[in-house]
């Protein structure tokens, strides 16, 4: 049993395999928090609730009596509200048809069910082997006819809960919601760093580990997306957590559009995490009779240090978030034409690629920017989904059929949200693009933002694309967008309703994302937003890989994996080997580490085959047979960091649910001369196994340079390897292939 409910005291406890969540309804309804960290089996968490007296705190009053040792403001809840007392940040701010702004939560209910809630219209991790068990607190304003919905899954085998929000209007009157947080997370003890995933277009999710302070820290977007510049993932530590030890708490948000994620601590040092929808472009008028669905929230706790965490992450999202037909199906080895061709080619100039291509067991071309409308740049086209066989030279269906000829998948790429001024679409629909009334919008690249808001616009991309889709043999879709959003407006909402315009814009891309998979099920879709600018949870349930970065530069992407690893598993990281100087940083790396580093990820290349030398095609033929040695290692077996990406050598591996092998790989990512010698330890795999390892220089015939063998997993464990060669040259990879022996 996951989740037990104790009547008699009031105490809720959902457990899982190593943690515990508590919470309480106490004599008053309301709900406090307990606990959540390492397993207590069931004790009651609330006698560490110590209630004194707190100068200027708000204390609850029953009729018109005062509790004065008894304030919201600094009592640990699971759902606290503004204007209650709690002058803590809070998950919910409401405003009433009379202009006040209180609200309280009490309980008024509990049940529990099999298998996980769902979300209607919202990305939302799901249960498909009856593993979960949910539970629905409901909780009233005993002064207003709003009702709110606390939902959680317990995912008992995989240390993950869920959590998301409900909001109910059961009166006659509108009740405008200010801020409806999915979360709200509360620590009576312990002092915290917090890890964040900052970063911006083609440097994606640097870590950055700074401790907690007095008052309030927050990362977040108000960019009509979920952003290059902060990632809706952040792991609370406590101070001595590395990768092996350590209790941490990870927050992952299921959805792609605008978040805060706020910490605070507080007057009596508590912390406070509160995470949603960023509430700086939302109000939300929730009529009477009608519900608002909060997105949801993964979370997960480690008591092992943030490998462990990750690992629980990396799970979930691989097994319960991606979905269809590709979530486990062997993902095809692409070439992409964008930084090969950029904007010029046409149909003669991709057969050639293809034709090489699948000599060397690349398994699908994917056609990007520019095979539509009036594209030869940046500054046009975008919303005319019709090829432009002037351009190509044939029609999509023959460029796909002569693509497939070659034994290769065709792929296409799409930017379905934007709209540039320069198109027949702008011209019949201006009202379709994103402006407020009487201002001109904020161009951005070039383009403006289609209003997928509004259902006639949705209806237009969806109708649009399966004509493209349904025309043509195309397996495969690159789904594109490449700015932020700047207006929050929408032509179709009254002004009282412009608030809920960001929202809406993400439903209306969950929409159609769903409409056109459910269409298209053999389609795989690949989410991208200039790289990283939407990698997120909530995008992983319709595109179950995401392009990482624009950035293809080998040691950037080091740094860029390595940060993505903490909350994203490696099924999920497009990454693609590209040509050398790096149109990104101008760095001339070997042709093996591109493929070493892109090979932790989905795999393919981006760059113009017909130009490469003979030495290089061999070099494309053995890593496409590595990787699909590997395949299965890689994309599902467990992952750790083993250094830093800021270390001269960054070293990760991939090790077999069963013990049975692992992978690791090592970058020289910057040299010295007489350095010493590279040295790391293989954790993970079975103490008391043998195993032998190889290790190769991928850049060769793959030839083992050194082989160890009969060495014990404990060994590997706690005596680790050292890399056999007295230089090793910056930029060069190593790999290690580890068997077991028995
Ligand atoms: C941004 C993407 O991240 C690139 O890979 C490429 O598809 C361009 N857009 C095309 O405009």
């Amino acid at each position: 049993m996951a989740i037990t409910i104790q009547n008699d005291t009031g105490l809720i406890t959902l457990a899982t395999c190593n943690t515990e969540y508590q919470m309480k309804t106490d004599e008053y309804g309301v709900l406090l928090h307990t606990y959540y960290g390492a397993k207590i089996y069931g004790s009651d968490m609330s006698e560490t609730i110590s209630c004194r007296e707190r100068g200027f705190s708000g204390n609850l009053t029953v009729g018109r009596e005062e509790i004065r040792s008894y304030s919201l403001d600094v009592l640990p809840q699971e759902y606290s509200c503004a204007g209650s007392g709690d002058y803590r940040i809070s998950g919910l701010s409401v405003l009433d048809s009379n202009g006040g702004r209180s609200c309280t939560l009490r309980v008024a209910g509990t049940r529990t069910e099999k298998g996980k809630y769902s979300l209607e219209g919202l990305p939302h991790v799901y249960d498909e082997n009856g593993e979960a068990e949910s539970l629905v607190i409901t909780m009233k304003d005993p002064y207003s006819a709003l009702e709110a919905e606390l939902q959680y899954s317990v995912f008992e085998k995989s240390d993950i809960i869920t959590r998301s929000v409900r909001f109910i209007n059961n009166g006659s009157e509108a009740i405008q919601l200010e801020k409806a947080a999915s979360l709200c997370l509360d620590w009576q003890f312990g002092d915290y760093d917090w890890l964040t995933f900052y970063g911006c277009h083609a440097q994606e999710r640097n870590l950055q580990r700074v401790p907690l302070h007095h008052g309030v820290q927050s990362i977040g977007s108000t960019r009509g997306n979920s952003s290059h510049h902060y990632n809706p993932f952040s792991i609370l530590a406590e101070k001595n957590t590395d990768e092996n030890s350590g209790l941490c708490f990870a927050f992952s948000f299921v959805y792609s559009g605008e978040f805060l994620m706020e910490i605070e601590k507080d007057q009596v040092s508590q912390t406070r995490l509160v995470l949603g929808i960023h509430p700086a472009n939302f109000s939300w008028k929730l009529e009477p009779g009608m519900s608002f669905q909060a997105p949801e929230v993964i979370l997960s706790c480690s008591s092992e240090g943030f490998g462990k965490l990750s690992r629980n992450m990396h799970k979930i999202i691989r097994d319960n978030v991606c979905r269809g037909e590709w979530k486990y199906k062997q993902r095809p080895v692409l070439i992409n034409n964008w930084e090969a061709t950029y904007f010029s080619f046409d149909a003669q100039k991709l057969i050639s690629i293809a034709e090489e291509s699948s000599k060397l067991g690349i398994e699908m071309l994917v056609m990007d920017d520019g095979w539509f409308g009036k594209r030869e740049d940046d500054y046009s086209g975008l919303g005319d989904w019709y090829p432009n066989e002037k351009k190509l030279g044939c029609s999509l269906k023959e460029l796909g059929e002569e693509i497939n000829k070659r034994g290769m998948k065709f792929g296409i790429w799409f930017e379905p949200e934007s709209i540039s001024e320069d198109s027949d679409l702008y011209r019949s629909h201006p009202e379709w693009a994103v402006a407020v009334p009487g201002r001109d919008p904020v161009l951005s690249r070039n383009q403006l933002v289609l209003d997928i808001s509004r259902t006639d616009v949705q209806d237009y991309i969806i109708d649009r694309m399966s004509d493209v889709l349904s025309n043509a043999p195309i397996s495969y879709v690159k789904w594109d967008m490449n700015r932020s959003i700047c207006e929050k407006y929408s032509a179709s909402l009254s002004a009282d309703k412009q608030g809920e315009f960001a929202h809406r814009f993400m439903l209306g891309l969950y929409r159609i994302l769903e409409e056109l998979e459910n269409t298209f099920p053999h389609v795989l879709f690949e989410g991208c937003s200039g790289g990283g600018g939407r990698f997120d949870a909530g995008m992983m349930y319709y595109t179950p890989q995401i392009w990482c970065s624009d950035n293809t530069d080998a040691i950037n992407r080091l740094n860029i994996q390595y940060g993505t690893s903490f909350g994203y598993p490696v099924s999920t990281v497009g990454a693609h080997v590209s040509a050398v100087p790096n149109h990104q940083t101008g760095r001339v790396t070997p042709f093996a580490t591109r493929g070493a580093v892109a090979m932790s990820g989905t795999f393919g290349y981006e760059l113009d085959i017909t130009k490469l030398t003979d030495a290089e095609k061999e070099q494309i033929r053995r890593q496409i047979q590595r990787f699909h040695k590997y395949y299965e290692l890689i994309q599902r077996g467990d992952y750790y960091r083993l250094t830093s990406p800021k270390d001269p050598c960054v070293i990760w591996s991939f090790v077999a649910p069963d013990k049975n092998s692992a992978l690791i790989t090592a970058v020289s990512r910057e040299i010295t001369a007489n350095s010493a010698p590279v040295h790391f330890n293989v954790p993970g795999l079975d103490d008391r196994r043998l195993y032998n390892a190889v290790f190769v220089l991928p850049e060769a015939d793959d030839r083992p340079l050194k082989v160890i063998e009969k060495i014990s997993g404990a060994a590997l464990k706690n005596g680790g390897l050292t890399i056999p060669v007295v230089q090793w040259w910056e930029y060069e990879a190593w790999q290690v292939e580890i068997t077991a022996a028995d």
